[in-house]
């Protein structure tokens, strides 16, 4: 028997970045396990650029969030704030492209379905002060604050979990391209099944 599930993965399938969150902090072997991941994450010539500042106490949550845009005003409610900085030095720069955006990318995609896992539910910023970021956290000034994450264990009550599913409806958070926007087959501009 095939040991290959032929369907698309529960984490992929079930990720939304919603907020409605329980008020529970991250358990310490859930930490161990997204970290895991995170390390585990391939990057060009394995240079490892990410870097983690895990702001899971209260008062810090509140300080930090001082520094988040106004529209992020629900991240105060998150567990925890994972900020991930890393520094250019640290990774390739190809052809004007520097790599250590997107190592940074795969190592916090790969921690996120690893939380999504564990039930806990995720949403990513970018709407942020980088300069009020790193005083808060005491980021040394050569380092890039990326992306911050903000987590919690996914509420249980059914109404919350409606409101959270209405309010990604109406902004049309789970709308997709469809592959034919996206993908070509063998050359650009090409499509259809019969070229796979
Ligand atoms: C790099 C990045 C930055 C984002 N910045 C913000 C943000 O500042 N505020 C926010 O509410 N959501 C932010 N998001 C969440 C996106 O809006 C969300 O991922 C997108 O609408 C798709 O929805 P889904 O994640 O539920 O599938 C960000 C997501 C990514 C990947």
């Amino acid at each position: 028997m095939s040991m290959h599930s032929e369907e698309l993965l529960p984490e992929i399938e079930n990720r939304k970045s919603v907020t409605n969150w329980r008020n529970a902090p991250i358990r310490s072997e859930h930490w161990d396990l997204m970290l895991e991941a995170a390390r585990r994450a391939p990057s060009s010539w394995n240079h490892q650029p990410a870097r983690y500042v895990l702001v899971t106490d209260r008062e810090h949550i509140q300080r930090l969030s001082q520094s988040l845009h106004r529209t992020n005003g629900w991240a105060v409610n998150a567990a925890a704030l994972v900020v991930l900085a890393a520094t250019p030095e640290d990774d390739d720069r190809v052809a004007g492209k520097d790599y250590y955006l997107y190592d940074c990318g795969l190592s916090m995609m790969s921690m996120i379905y690893q939380a999504q896992a564990l039930g806990i539910t995720s949403r990513q910023m970018i709407g942020w002060d980088e300069e009020q970021v790193k005083g808060c956290l005491m980021i040394p000034s050569r380092y890039r604050v990326v992306v911050i994450t903000a987590i919690g264990y996914v509420s249980d009550s059914l109404a919350s979990t409606k409101l959270a599913d209405w309010k990604r409806t109406l902004t049309g958070q789970q709308k997709r391209y469809n592959a034919q926007h996206t993908v070509y087959w063998q050359r650009w501009g090409e499509g259809g099944s019969s070229l796979r």
